[in-house]
């Protein structure tokens, strides 16, 4: 067998493997040609927190042949594998072997981020007259702010979860309670988390949460993507279309102005496909300068609440091809500017400046204090409800 179908032949049986076929014996198959594919859902433990708390691990296998690992620590995707254009698959998620990564290191792997996704301003925001304050956790620039819900996040915690299967769907529920006055925020906030993956090699996505009192909610995952497989170089070629004509320019504190600024002739113009690399060190743009690159929220066309097309993300030497479709109205590019090699990789390197790329559906950073931008307040009898795919596929 030359190198070429041996490694063909080793792909499809990995394909095969973790989907659960059996009759491939290793012929070259795409998933199709696969038989008696099988979606499945096991647990396993995954390690402990520092506290001493047990971490599960959920190992979905999706019909159509992508793969997940996912933890109740930070309700997170540890490992995600799609298959190349040959069938070949590769972890195409930033992410830790090990608990102690995730604590030790903050970036936010494959998290769910909450109770409110991305900074606020000075870490106050003022909610029916009354003043909260918050942690401030992050300070771009030198100017102090809130990031991600505060010093412990939705994706600090150990939630609870349960195994979901649905026909050729399976999946895991995570659910979890804040109580009042977690990191300020007022209100005891009920919060659920489902993964889907589905036949159709989507991983989908739905948030639920429900409060006692008026608060401030913006869930949304951090994932990162490299579509060369982790720890495996930058995703500076990756080729990325945004549906959307404008964006929530910054100050140098990452915190938007409250305007929207139209993309066309700019930088962050996305609206036909470009190479990330091509314009990200832009020298004349003070946006750039302030965001060390794209760390941005675009303002989506669809502004419904309906599902629809928020991005589509594509490289070419493995062919791997995404979509993002979701119902919120915005979306945060950050195109891994914080990332540096002092970051193990999962396989046993390193990971590398601008290695990952993160696509975070989500309402606009700072709302609670831009009463401009679509609401984020939920209100006692109210339920937030929102969803957001990840669709894979090849070409
Ligand atoms: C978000 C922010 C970035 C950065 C990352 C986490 O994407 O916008 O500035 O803080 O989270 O590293």
């Amino acid at each position: 067998m030359n190198s070429v179908v041996r490694d063909l032949a080793l792909a499809c049986v990995t394909v095969a493997t973790l989907a659960g076929c059996t009759t491939n014996k290793g012929r070259c198959c795409k998933m199709s040609e696969c038989g008696k594919s099988k979606a499945s859902v096991t647990v396993s433990p995954f390690g402990k927190t520092k506290t001493g708390l047990e971490v599960k691990q959920f190992h979905l296998v999706g019909a159509g042949g992508v793969a997940m690992d996912v933890i109740d620590y930070g309700a997170r995707v540890v490992r995600l594998w799609t298959p190349d254009r040959d069938g070949k698959l590769a972890d195409i998620t930033l992410g830790f072997n090990q608990v102690s990564g995730y604590e030790d290191i903050d970036l936010y792997f494959g998290s769910t981020i909450g109770r409110f996704g991305n900074r606020i301003r000075d870490g106050k925001f003022t909610l029916d007259g009354v003043t909260y304050t918050i942690p401030c956790n992050n300070d771009p620039g030198g100017i102090p702010c809130t990031l991600h819900g505060g010093t412990s996040g939705f994706n600090d915690r150990v939630w609870d979860s349960r195994t979901l299967t649905n026909g050729d769907d399976v999946g895991v529920e995570f659910t979890m309670t804040s109580p009042d006055g977690d990191q300020g925020y007022p209100g005891k906030l009920d919060v659920k988390v489902t993964y889907w993956l589905t036949a159709k090699n989507v991983w989908r996505l739905e948030y639920e949460a429900k409060t006692d009192k008026a608060t401030p909610v913006n869930l949304t995952n951090h994932v990162y993507f490299n579509f060369h497989g982790e720890g495996n170089g930058t995703i500076l070629d990756h080729e990325l279309t945004l549906f959307a004509d404008y964006m929530t320019p910054v100050n140098a504190g990452l915190i938007p102005t409250g305007d929207l600024a139209p993309v066309k002739g700019t930088p962050f113009d996305f609206t036909s496909p470009w190479k990330i690399g091509d314009r990200v060190n832009t020298k004349d743009n003070e946006q750039i300068k302030f965001g060390g690159g794209y760390d941005h929220n675009w303002v989506l066309r669809n502004q419904s609440g309906k599902l629809a097309a928020a991005a589509a993300l594509y490289e070419k030497t493995s062919g791997r091809y995404m979509e993002v479709w979701t119902e919120e109205p915005g979306i945060q590019f950050y195109c891994g500017n914080f990332l540096t090699d002092s970051v193990p990789s999962k396989s046993g390197g390193h990971l590398t400046f601008r290695g990952g790329l993160a696509l975070e559906t989500q309402h606009y950073p700072d709302s609670p204090n831009k009463s401009s931008f679509p609401s984020v307040i939920l209100r006692p009898g109210q339920l937030y409800k929102t969803a957001t795919e990840y669709r894979f596929s090849t070409r």
